[in-house]
């Protein structure tokens, strides 16, 4: 086929629209009676005023002294809850103890050698932040001293987060899986003076040196006074005399009583954490998150968006505390609202590829939340490994971190929640600090691939270049046009660039640099970042539409599109694809799906090449990289590559993409 039948196929570019939209996903799941009978929220949530919500809602945390104020707004600039003064670890933590839910527990830790099952109540959770907070203000760390932490899903890693709260002290938390270069830089853009790490962490049967790659990282930050490493694997590591200590030695002869480490009273609007997010290849930016607002926002959408029933529910949010998921939603969310939660240290697949089927099962977990490159790679895997399982107490799962493709979504819906559970697909960023447009269990009727609609008290719209509404049917550029408790409070240390980023396309509008479109429904599409968008005979289109096309073949577990350069059409549209297991590749195979693409979606969107790959280029949260697919996809060198979890998927693709240029005709 030529290029020149392609567009003899084509309808017309849309008029008045950024971003083309060609999918048609008829798929509705309403809500069961029954679930809508118990849900948290009933249809009426959205008719609550603004101000009455965000009011109302922030009566979920305790405030030493009350707000005056509920926010103000001078763009990019806002605040909440203004005057407002509370302590974090009192909310998460003590107030739970206090209210006697002590022998509650917090977190069903289980470490990835699977004999090691530790159940943690809020009563002990509160022994062992107060014994390590003392430990930390003995080492010298008050109200304001910046706190690193670099540690796998062990216990510490909370109980860490929660002291430096308890301290008034803000931390960043550093991904375990990033390097000594990444840690050493944030650690000195924050100016932290203390780190809290681990000897070793586990990692798929293997321990994972992080006192070494630490050790790399401080000579990069001598700004660093003071070293605590936990031990997980008690293998032998070097200790800096002055510098460093083991985590039970700074405990040692300490008191665990809350009376003897008081909650500091904090502002709303002190600093509580910043989070590094990557983007692509420029500096980290330090996401900095404050008191009041994040804590309401996490707490309310927790409980809200996830239907979350504290005496009843087993929660399982199964990120990495390392990002703002598991801050949002393992550790400050869920603790405020007294959950009972599982905390899984290792990988999915180790040792085998049941072990998520059965932790759900060991502890009768009823909510998952998780992201759409866990549900691919499960898909993959194939699904006897959850059928071997009993999942029937789950009753609703959740999605994060990319647009879910339709497929993806009716595998989850039927093979994990056995039919029967809501999926709340969630739309956010680590600078909202919380979820911002997601469905809202029995009140919201569910669309395969669709985040629906913006959580109440949140507004959201979806403009063209002009900056104008493009209404029901139109794609676009996603926007926020009014402040919410979680927004960012700014990038640390950097005010222009915050400017710059979110503010600059549309003056006094957030621009989260996301492509959106809006159905005749009001609920909402994601279409991925809008630096991904390809022209393909001036047809602007969005790649999730066209690897959601290819993931709904039953032959395709995963895909991703990018585009080269074309002398015709502009660009042409390369196709990475990872097949389900039990499927070839071959040129009938490649032939098939690129028919397939043009079947379901339009010939326009027909792939004029597929490379077959067993693993597509990731970065280390598990998003697919289409920056790195676009190199290799016009056979250019490749760009940064330092984000990416596994550096070795790309140089492969190369060759593959170099050998076999097939599919064009
Ligand atoms: C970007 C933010 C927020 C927690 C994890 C990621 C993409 C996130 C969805 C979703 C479509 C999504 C967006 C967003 N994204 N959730 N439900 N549907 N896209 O945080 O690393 O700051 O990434 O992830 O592109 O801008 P993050």
């Amino acid at each position: 086929m030529t290029d020149a039948n392609q567009q003899g196929a084509s309808p017309a570019p849309q008029q008045g629209h950024s971003i083309e939209t060609m999918q048609v996903e008829e798929r509705r799941f309403p809500p069961s009676a029954a679930f809508a009978a118990q849900a948290n929220a009933q249809p009426a949530i959205y008719d609550r005023d603004f101000d009455e919500l965000w009011s109302t809602e922030a009566g979920r945390l305790d405030w030493f002294e009350p707000w005056t104020e509920l926010y103000s707004w001078n763009p990019p600039q806002a605040e909440w809850y203004i005057g407002g003064k509370l302590n974090v670890c009192h909310n998460c933590v003590d107030r739970h103890v206090l209210a006697g839910r002590g022998d509650k527990v917090a977190f069903h830790w289980e470490g990835e050698p699977a004999d090691e099952i530790v159940p943690i109540t809020y009563s002990d959770l509160q022994s062992r932040v107060v014994l390590f907070a003392n430990a930390l203000k003995k080492l010298g760390v008050q109200k304001g001293t910046a706190v690193a932490i670099y540690m796998g899903m062990v216990p510490e890693l909370p109980v860490a987060m929660l002291a430096c709260t308890r301290l008034g002290a803000p931390h960043t938390v550093v991904f375990g899986g990033f390097s000594a270069d990444s840690l050493g830089d944030r650690m000195v853009d924050m100016g932290c003076t203390v780190l809290i790490t681990q000897d070793e962490a586990w990692r798929r049967g293997k321990p994972v040196g992080l006192k070494i790659i630490a050790d790399e990282a401080l000579e990069l930050a001598p700004n660093v006074q003071t070293v605590i490493v936990a031990q997980r694997t008690f293998a032998p590591v070097a200790m800096q005399a002055g510098r460093d200590v083991f985590w039970a030695d700074a405990c040692a002869g300490l008191s665990d009583d809350p009376a003897s480490c008081p909650c500091e009273p904090m502002d709303a609007e002190d600093l509580l954490f910043l989070m590094y997010t990557s983007g692509t290849t420029a500096k980290p930016k330090g996401i900095a998150h404050t008191t009041g607002g994040y804590l309401v926002g996490a707490a309310t959408t927790h409980h809200y968006v996830f239907d979350h029933k504290p005496e009843t529910d087993v929660y399982w949010c199964a990120a990495d505390i390392g990002w703002i998921t598991g801050h949002s939603y393992i550790v400050y969310g869920p603790l405020a609202n007294g959950a009972t939660s599982v905390l899984y240290e290792g990988t999915p697949d180790f040792p085998a590829h049941d072990r998520w089927w059965e932790i759900v099962e060991r502890y009768g977990v009823t909510i998952l939340y998780t992201a759409p490159t866990a549900i691919r790679s499960h898909m993959k895997w194939g699904a006897e490994h959850a059928a071997k399982h009993d999942l029937s107490t789950l009753r609703l799962l959740g999605s994060v971190g990319e647009p879910i493709n339709p497929e993806a979504w009716i595998w989850y819906h039927e093979h994990i929640g056995g039919a029967r559970c809501p999926i709340v697909d969630t739309w956010w960023q680590t600078e909202t600090g919380m979820i911002l447009i997601a469905p809202l269990p029995g009140v919201t009727t569910t669309k395969p691939g669709s985040a629906t609609k913006p959580f109440p008290g949140v507004d959201v719209g979806v403009f063209n270049e002009a900056g104008e509404e493009v209404g029901p049917g139109g794609g676009g550029y996603l926007v926020l046009k009014k402040p919410w408790p979680g927004i960012t409070r700014g990038i640390f240390g950097d005010p222009e660039r915050f400017q710059d980023v979110y503010w600059s396309r549309f003056p006094g509008v957030y621009f989260a640099g996301d492509g959106a479109r809006i159905d005749e429904d009001g609920d909402y599409w994601l279409l991925g970042r809008v630096d991904d968008v390809m022209n393909v005979a001036g047809h602007r289109m969005s790649t999730i539409e066209i690897e959601s096309a290819l993931v709904s073949h039953p032959a395709v577990a995963e895909a991703a599109v990018a585009a080269r350069a074309d002398a015709i059409t502009g660009q042409a549209i390369v196709a990475f694809v990872t097949l389900r297991s039990g499927f070839e590749s071959s040129v009938a195979m490649l032939e098939e799906l690129r028919n397939h693409v043009a079947h379901v979606i339009s010939p326009i969107a027909k792939p004029a090449n597929i490379v077959f790959t067993p693993e597509l280029p990731k970065t280390r949260s598990g998003k697919i990289m289409r920056r790195l697919l676009r190199d290799v996809a016009e056979n250019r060198p490749l760009g940064d590559t330092t984000t990416l979890a596994d550096p070795s998927v790309v140089g492969e693709l190369q060759d593959r993409a170099a050998g076999e240029n097939a599919g064009e005709e």
